[in-house]
């Protein structure tokens, strides 16, 4: 694993501490798309086992990874206008100390944002949600509406809700690949997540997936 001394494209306005790069997702598994989907189901009780770099690797990429020779993504997004933006909060992953991190696609990469054990706090601003209080990880989309709005007007709100969908899809599935349980997590306080995670004024909160063994 790298450590890379300079960003390489921060978030806008971020004050990243370092950049890691982060290993290399795999194109082929165990488990077929059918097997995944029969056998998907939230799971919102996990133990205390870390996951590894490389799942959380698989997992992001599966979410957001590039996955065309230009900039085409895992995921489909109205009008290739990508109005998201994918955070780990990491409380237990081997190789990766806690804290927030911010991915980026096009580097494969994390920047960290803030270390330190967030995750209380982000179940806090949950509902005390116990699946985002104990996950190893817990994925957060957030999404810059401008970039579809700005495009399409108001429907681009629903393509805002359409696209992160279609990402946290990815995730249910590449977990049950992993043999990793999720859930999509939607009942929490915008304000109280924002503010755990320093987000941008641009940004808003749409989707906590808690992600462990079980
Ligand atoms: C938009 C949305 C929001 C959800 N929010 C929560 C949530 O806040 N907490 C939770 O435990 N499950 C949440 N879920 C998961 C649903 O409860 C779950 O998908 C449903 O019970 C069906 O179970 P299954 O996913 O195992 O098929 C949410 C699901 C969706 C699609």
């Amino acid at each position: 694993m790298a450590v890379l001394g300079i960003p390489l494209s921060p978030k806008v306005g971020s004050s990243a501490i370092f950049v890691i790069k982060l290993p290399e997702p795999k194109h082929s598994g165990e488990v077929s798309v059918e097997e995944a989907i029969k056998s998907r189901r939230s799971v919102r009780n996990f133990t205390n086992e870390p996951i590894t770099i490389e799942e959380l690797s698989q997992l992001l990429w599966a979410a957001q990874g590039i996955t065309g020779k230009s900039r085409g993504r895992a995921a489909p997004s109205a009008g290739a206008t990508y109005p998201l933006e994918l955070y780990a909060v990491v409380e237990k992953v081997s190789g990766l100390d806690p804290g927030i991190y911010h991915y980026l696609p096009k580097e494969n990469a994390l920047e960290c944002l803030m270390n330190g054990n967030i995750s209380r706090a982000l179940s806090a601003g949950a509902l005390n949600q116990p699946s985002v209080r104990d996950a190893a990880v817990n994925l957060v989309f957030s999404a810059v509406y401008e970039r579809t709005t700005g495009r399409y007007g108001d429907r681009g709100i629903r393509y805002v809700h359409i696209d992160v969908g279609h990402a946290s899809g990815n995730v249910y599935l590449q977990c049950q690949s992993l043999g990793l349980g999720t859930v999509a997590v939607g009942a929490f306080d915008d304000e109280n997540i924002k503010e755990a995670l320093k987000l941008s004024k641009e940004e808003t909160a749409l989707y906590i997936m808690p992600v462990g063994h079980f």
